[in-house]
């Protein structure tokens, strides 16, 4: 299977997340990209089996470079998809970024979220558990 992960990430917290994924998923022996949200044109992602976003909520919203880069994505009808979203507060926004993919007539297979902890502005504010959670997420894409 051939992965493409198009994260945005301020503190590092999703982007150590995209990289474990990847990890994971090229032990399971697929193969990976991985992207930042400025790195690669939302117009013309390379072909790929499954497409993972990843993104913080920032503002009561999902970060706004991921949210353009979401509404930008073109011929991406009928592709199948998994999405990340870290937040700090209990509620997820999940559901928004699988709104912005509905709009782009996107499948989805598989959501996560990470509630940081204290130390996100450090990039350690994964939970004890996270792990866990990204392997079901991973068996499921
Ligand atoms: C400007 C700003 C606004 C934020 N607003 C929210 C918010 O509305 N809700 C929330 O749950 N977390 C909010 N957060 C916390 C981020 O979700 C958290 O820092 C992020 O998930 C960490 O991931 P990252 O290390 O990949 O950036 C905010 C963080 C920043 C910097």
């Amino acid at each position: 299977m051939r992965y493409v992960l198009v994260y945005w990430s301020r503190y590092g917290n999703g982007k150590k997340i995209v990289e474990n994924l990847a990890e994971r998923l090229e032990r399971k022996g697929g193969q990976t990209q991985v992207f930042r949200t400025d790195e690669v044109d939302p117009s013309a992602l390379p072909e790929a089996d499954r497409y993972v976003f990843s993104a913080p909520t920032e503002a009561f919203n999902i970060q706004r470079d991921m949210r353009k880069f979401m509404k930008n994505l073109q011929g991406m009808e009928g592709k199948k998809y998994g999405i990340i979203n870290t937040h700090a507060m209990k509620r997820n926004w999940l559901p928004k970024m699988e709104k912005l993919l509905s709009k782009k007539n996107m499948v989805k297979v598989a959501g996560v979220d990470f509630q940081m902890g204290k130390e996100a502005q450090s990039g350690n504010g994964l939970m004890e558990g996270w792990e866990n959670r990204l392997e079901e997420f991973a068996d499921k894409l």
